[in-house]
């Protein structure tokens, strides 16, 4: 999705707004472009498609002077990808830029006012239109530049994150209205940024923005918060930024896709470090609901089929797992005691949110399960659980999902009266994941991922928690490497998909105690139609030509078996000449329905 990063402060503009722009290239993008006010009040702007890296090379943002600006990644949505519907976008008197994440819906109609105006557009963007008003309530209605901003807001429908500057006062006015924009406050210099990582090497002091909030930074160095929907004063708290830019840093490491897998010694015992009364709260939560959903998209919906295993095994609790984009199906049954639990990570993407909207609007209670301190989903919900997973950069979801899985089985153990000894399976759970990201581990996977590299098709089978596994995994493969994967529970197979295993058709079986003799039994009959059958879980079959071993580890074995696939996803991306944490298409939160 797109990314956002403006500045004025007491440094030169250009090299700080590069840098953030490099920092937020993880959320996807198609173009980029830097403005900046110089010292004669003039805009300077470049802006093209393609890489960050390839256009400064082509461009040198570095030559822009001045000591504010805006800077954007584009992800196409309205308009292909071109240079004019790059951002930033300047109004046809040339006085107000603007950059923009999320949708104005009702953009056709404002453009069509303003041409009426003898307004002229250059981009097919609906973004263009924003600068454009505010230019039209300057200089057709007389109003000062944070006026006419505020009414140009007011007149937008959508969600949206908008940063605009006005070239004659200099000042800079952002908001935000179901897209994520956050304030970094330091000392003389401010930042207004989709994500925190973009300005976090020059200050960890936040403010974390709610919809309507409208923050203006004036050339003096100060900035001020107001609702543009009331036009009221907002005091919002500073809060300073536990991690550091090393946390959103590669390190050692080719790609942060590695290095985010390999977090998950850490990561896992930081997202079972939960506050006991939190996990306790929502445990009653839970009980007291008469209907619980668990809902997400991708990655953190697969956290949410796995969970309802669980709590169906451990706690013998009914809970229904939801696809979040398919949730408005089942509005009917939403009653005031009904509990609608959001898994995203990110905390922004518009199916989750769309789905809290909907159960807020039916008077039910929302919890969410987030990584991004202050994201919406943590502002829509009545009680949020944190991941403390850290910055995840990669598009893919790796540390993230088995945080997600970490906290769901923390609440199944906890809903079924054994807190203790949840944490207690979770702490023994250190040595097995420490193993399995070992680089011994790396280098045996490496030789199964130079095999299947060469294929066209990948299948992967699991039963029982263990099928939100092969979906996981599946979804893992196919993002990063683009070979075709797709995951069956094994009972599955004979009805149907069977049909498409031949000689040598790769096929990963995910194998647990629980499920062990039927899904060998499935795993045989791929075998015996000629298939190389890949074998994850704790004991080595004759029937494997390849073997993974993951210890067992019951009801925790979600958590763990995932791992060497997420190696494998890495690995044939590496090996196909994919950017593993850029896959192509794909976007790190997805603010488009
Ligand atoms: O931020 P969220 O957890 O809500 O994101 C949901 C999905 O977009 C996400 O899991 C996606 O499927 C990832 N690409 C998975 O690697």
């Amino acid at each position: 999705m797109c990314g956002i990063i403006a500045y004025t402060g007491d440094e030169r503009a250009a090299p700080i707004l590069l840098e953030g722009l490099k920092r937020l290239e993880y959320r996807g993008y198609d173009s980029a472009g830097i403005l900046t006010i110089d010292e004669n009040s003039e805009f300077e702007l470049k802006k093209d498609v393609g890489k960050v890296l390839e256009i400064d090379q082509k461009l040198n943002f570095l030559d822009l002077e001045g000591d504010s600006g805006l800077a954007h990644t584009r992800w196409a949505t309205h308009g292909g990808v071109t240079r004019s519907n790059a951002h930033p976008h300047i109004s046809n008197n040339g006085k107000i830029a603007a950059i923009h994440n999320g949708i104005v819906e009702n953009y056709k109609e404002l453009r069509s006012k303003l041409i009426s105006e003898g307004f002229t557009f250059c981009s097919e963007t609906d973004t263009e239109v924003v600068p454009n008003l505010v230019e039209y309530w300057i200089e057709k209605r007389g109003l000062d530049f944070l006026h006419a901003v505020l009414n140009t807001f007011q007149s937008l429908e959508g969600n949206f994150a908008l940063v605009l500057i006005d070239r004659d006062s200099k000042m800079i006015v952002g908001a935000k209205n179901g897209s994520p924009l956050v304030l970094g406050v330091g000392k003389n210099k401010f930042f207004l940024a989709s994500d925190i990582p973009a300005f976090l090497d020059r200050t960890k002091d936040v403010v974390y923005l709610y919809d309507g909030d409208t923050v203006i930074l004036h050339p003096e160095r100060r900035y001020e918060i107001i609702d543009y929907r009331t036009g009221k004063v907002v005091q919002r708290p500073i809060q300073s930024v536990s991690w550091d830019i090393e946390h959103a840093a590669k390190g050692e490491f080719d790609h942060f896709m590695l290095k985010e897998i390999s977090e998950q010694v850490e990561t896992i015992q930081k997202a079972s470090a939960q506050d006991r009364e939190v996990i306790e709260d929502i445990t009653q939560r839970i009980r007291r609901a008469r209907g619980v959903f668990l809902i997400g998209c991708g990655s953190s919906f697969h956290a949410c089929l796995s969970a309802s295993y669980l709590f169906s095994k451990l706690a013998s609790f009914h809970i229904n797992a939801v696809l979040a984009s398919e949730f408005s199906a089942y509005e009917d049954f939403l009653k005031e005691d009904t509990l609608v639990i959001a898994v995203t990570q990110s905390g922004e993407t518009i199916d989750v949110l769309d789905a809290i909207k909907t159960a807020k609007q039916k008077g039910c209670q929302v919890v969410s399960i987030v990584n991004v301190m202050g994201s919406s989903a943590t502002q829509f919900a009545d009680a949020s659980i944190f991941l403390n997973a850290g910055p995840e950069v990669s598009v893919l979801s790796t540390k993230t999902y088995t945080a997600q899985l970490t906290v769901l089985t923390l609440l199944a153990y906890s809903l079924a009266g054994k807190y203790e000894e949840g944490q207690r399976e979770l702490k023994y759970l250190w040595n097995i994941v420490y193993n399995i990201t070992a680089a011994s581990m790396r280098n045996r996977i490496k030789d199964l991922a130079d095999r299947l590299s060469k294929v066209e098709h990948i299948f992967v089978l699991g039963r029982g928690p263990l099928y939100a596994t092969a979906l996981e995994a599946a979804l893992k493969i196919k993002e990063v490497s683009y070979i075709h994967a797709e995951a069956f529970a094994g009972g599955e197979l004979k009805h149907g998909p069977i049909s498409l295993i031949g000689k040598g058709t790769p096929c990963i079986v995910f194998v647990s105690k629980d499920t062990e003799r039927h899904i060998i039994s499935n795993a045989m009959e791929v075998k015996s139609r000629g298939g190389y059958l890949i074998g994850i879980g704790p004991t080595p079959l004759d029937t494997f030509d390849f073997f993974i071993k993951v210890p067992e580890s019951d009801e925790l074995n979600p958590i763990c078996q995932i791992i060497p696939i997420q190696i494998l996803a890495y690995q044939l991306a590496v090996i196909l000449g994919h950017d593993p944490d850029r896959p192509r298409n794909l976007a790190k939160s997805v603010t488009v329905r």
